[in-house]
C-alpha cells in the first residue's frame, strides 16, 4: 500500500530537492510522534510536486502508510470523489469503513456527517501505522471532500496523521482558490484549522541536478557551460528536461555550437495552445516571446500592433511560463515579420526623417526598450538572460 499513487513511479530516478524533502520528512516524523500536520506543495505543472511527495512518502522504517487521492478537473463536480479514492486504498477490514463508503454514496450526505465518520476511520487506521493522506492537485478536489477534510483537520489531535496537498500554480482553479482561501473556504482555507502546517514552493532544479539528470538519461558528463545552456533552455523544469533528454543525444548536449531543439511534443503543444487563442492574444504572446523580459505592457501591445494599448506605465509581470518561454520558432518568426520590426522602438523606414537625439525625445509611445533588447529583437535572437524564477 505504501506509495500507492496509482502512478507506478516509486522507482524513478529522482534528483535534488534536499530542503523540500527535509520539510516533508519533518512532517512525517511529527505524524509518527502523534503531532498531526499538513504540508502543502505548490508549483507550476510538471515542476515535480507529485514526484517529490512520492519520494518523501516512500517506504521507511516508521512503516508509514500513504494513501493518495488524485484530483482531476473532470471529477470536480462528483461529490466525495477525492475521499472515495482514499477509502478504496485503506485496509478493507477497517472498522466503520463500509458504513462510511455507503454514506458517501449519497450525494446529499452532509460533509460534517461524513467528516465525523471519516475521523473515526482515520483514527482506527493510524493506530496500526502512521498514515499519510495525499490530495494531489487539491485545487481540483470536489467541494464536499474539502469540507469533510476541513472538519477532520480541525479535530485531529494526537492521531498519527500527515496530510499532504499539492497545488498547481497558474491554473484557474488555483486562482479561484486564492479568493476562497481569503474567506476561509476551499482547500486553501484548510491550513487555517491545523495547528502545524507548512508550505513548500517548488522552483526549477539546480545546475548540478540538471547535469545529473542529463548524465543518467544520455550518459553525457556536462561541463559547466553545457549544463548552463541546458539550465537556461529548460529553467531546470523537470518535465521539460526529461522530455528534452528523451530526444537528444550526448553529443548534441555537449556541442554548444549547435542549438538545442525544443522537445517536439512541447513545440506541438505550444503551437496548439497558440492556435486556440484569438488573434490579438496570439500577437501579444509572440511579442512577449520576442521581448522575453519585463517591460511595460504598453510596449508589448505596441509591438503586437494592438490598439488601444493599456495605459503607459502598466507593467507586465506576465512572462510566458517557462514551458512557453523562448519558443524559438515564434521568437524568430515574430521578430522577422515586417510589421513587428516596423513597430520596434527606434525603427526607421528607409528615407524617413531620423528622430531627434535621444535626450530630446519625450515619452516615446508605450515606453522604451534598452539597446540590448532592441538589437536582440532586430536580430530575431531570443534573450540570453537567465530567467528568474
Ligand atoms: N527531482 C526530480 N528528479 C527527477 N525527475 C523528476 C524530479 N521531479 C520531477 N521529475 C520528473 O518530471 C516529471 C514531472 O514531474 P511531476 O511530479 O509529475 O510534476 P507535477 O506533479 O508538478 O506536475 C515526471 O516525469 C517526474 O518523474
Ligand atoms: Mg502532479
Amino acid at each position: 500500500m505504501d506509495d500507492d499513487t496509482g502512478l507506478g513511479g516509486g522507482a524513478r530516478l529522482f534528483v535534488g530537492r534536499v530542503p523540500e524533502l527535509a520539510v516533508l520528512d519533518g512532517g512525517r516524523a511529527r505524524a509518527a510522534a502523534r503531532e498531526p500536520c499538513l504540508v502543502v506543495v505548490e508549483g507550476e505543472a510538471g515542476i515535480g510536486k507529485t514526484a517529490l511527495v512520492q519520494r518523501a512518502l516512500a517506504d521507511g522504517p516508521d512503516g508509514l502508510v500513504a494513501v493518495w487521492a488524485r484530483c482531476d478537473r473532470s471529477e470536480r463536480d462528483w461529490p466525495y470523489s477525492a475521499l472515495d479514492q482514499w477509502l478504496r486504498r485503506l485496509p478493507p477490514g477497517t472498522e466503520g469503513l463500509t458504513d462510511l463508503a455507503a454514506l458517501m454514496r449519497h450525494a446529499s450526505a452532509a460533509p460534517l456527517v461524513v467528516g465525523q465518520a471519516l475521523l473515526a476511520v482515520l483514527a482506527a487506521v493510524s493506530e496500526e501505522a502512521p498514515l499519510a493522506l495525499v490530495v494531489d492537485d487539491a485545487p481540483w478536489a470536489d467541494e464536499q471532500s474539502v469540507a469533510a477534510l476541513g472538519f477532520v483537520l480541525r479535530r485531529l489531535w494526537s492521531e498519527r496523521v500527515l496530510v499532504v496537498m499539492t497545488a498547481r500554480t497558474g491554473s484557474q482553479a488555483y486562482a479561484e482558490a486564492s479568493d476562497d482561501g481569503r474567506s476561509g473556504q476551499g482547500w486553501r482555507g484548510l491550513s487555517r484549522g491545523v495547528a502545524r502546517s507548512e508550505t513548500v514552493r517548488l522552483a526549477g532544479l539546480g545546475r548540478a541536478e540538471v547535469g545529473e539528470l542529463a548524465r543518467a538519461r544520455t550518459g553525457a558528463v556536462l561541463r559547466e557551460t553545457e549544463a548552463e545552456r541546458l539550465m537556461e533552455r529548460t529553467g531546470g523544469h523537470p518535465l521539460h528536461l526529461r522530455t528534452l533528454l528523451r530526444q537528444v543525444t550526448a553529443n548534441e548536449l555537449t556541442d554548444v555550437s549547435r542549438p538545442l531543439q525544443l522537445p517536439v511534443s512541447l513545440e506541438t503543444a505550444i503551437r496548439h495552445q497558440l492556435e486556440t487563442l484569438p488573434g490579438e492574444s496570439r500577437r501579444l504572446v509572440e511579442a512577449l516571446a520576442v521581448l522575453n523580459t519585463q517591460v511595460p505592457l504598453a510596449v508589448v501591445g505596441h509591438l503586437a500592433g494592438i490598439t488601444p494599448c493599456p495605459g503607459p506605465g502598466t507593467s507586465t509581470r506576465h512572462r510566458p511560463s517557462h514551458l512557453g518561454r523562448r519558443p524559438a520558432h515564434y521568437t524568430r518568426t515574430a521578430a522577422s515579420r515586417p510589421a513587428t520590426r516596423r513597430r520596434l522602438p527606434g525603427h526607421h523606414p528607409p528615407g524617413a526623417p531620423r528622430p531627434p537625439p535621444r535626450g530630446s525625445r519625450r515619452g516615446s509611445p508605450g515606453g522604451s526598450l534598452g539597446s540590448p533588447c532592441r538589437s536582440r529583437i532586430r536580430s530575431g535572437r531570443p534573450s540570453r538572460r537567465p530567467s528568474r524564477r
